[in-house]
């Protein structure tokens, strides 16, 4: 597949087929995502592949009892009814229905960053997420070119101790998010649509936008 077909048709997929995704498309992806670039080249990351039923439940009830504890899954559901388009109103409805039940995803991947120490020592910091995040994009690319789709989450702000102790994550390992995996279910890939980059990009100063020809 096209390189461009593939940043150009990745987007989030929220709704899974129950099949199984092989494991040898699950180490393609891990594969694709270590090729990243991270500060000082020291690769800080371990990627958690929970395929494990009872665990995928237990992270998806810890998600979905946490996010209504908090209003956010209530507070969703009604941004999902106000939003101006019919388009931006199925995505979040869908993404109430999957923060409903994580678990329907067959695969949970949890990226940890693990001992930073580069660009910055502050794990938390959004220095520090520069050495994993781009690793992300590309577990998400490598899993589009093989026709799964995934979707990058960020519930493990909410429910982080649940995780360190259900998978006996060590001190230093942060999750960075939560990527449910799995076959589209009657939900296509792209086309990715976003505003063009002549409206957020600057030549040479603040505000100097340019007439695009190409
Ligand atoms: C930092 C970050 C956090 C996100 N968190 C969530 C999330 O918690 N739940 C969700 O369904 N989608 C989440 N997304 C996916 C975005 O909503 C999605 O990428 C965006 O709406 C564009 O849609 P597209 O990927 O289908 O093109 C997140 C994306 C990013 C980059």
């Amino acid at each position: 597949m096209d390189f461009f077909e593939v940043i150009h048709t990745q987007r989030s997929i929220r709704r899974f087929k129950p099949d199984p995704v092989p494991d040898d498309v699950i180490w393609k992806m891990i594969d694709a995502a270590i090729r990243a670039p991270s500060g000082s080249n020291l690769q800080p990351w371990v990627w958690l592949v929970v395929r494990d039923q009872a665990k995928r439940e237990a992270v998806a009830r810890a998600v979905r009892e946490r996010l209504e504890a908090e209003g956010r899954l209530q507070e969703m559901r009604r941004n999902a009814e106000q939003l101006e388009t019919a388009s931006r109103r199925l995505s979040v409805r869908r993404a109430v229905e999957l923060f409903e039940n994580l678990a329907a995803a067959p695969v949970l991947i949890i990226p940890c960053l693990i001992g930073v120490t580069s660009p910055v020592s502050e794990a938390r910091s959004l220095f520090a997420g520069s050495s994993i995040y781009g690793a992300v994009q590309n577990l998400m690319l490598a899993a589009r070119a093989l026709g799964v789709g995934t979707v990058l989450t960020t519930p493990n702000i909410y429910v982080e101790e649940m995780l360190v102790k259900e998978f006996h994550l060590p001190e230093n390992a942060i999750p960075a998010c939560i990527i449910p995996v799995g076959f589209p279910d009657g939900q296509r890939f792209g086309p990715t649509t976003r505003k063009p980059a002549e409206t957020v990009t600057y030549w040479d100063d603040w505000g100097a936008a340019a007439d695009r020809r190409d």
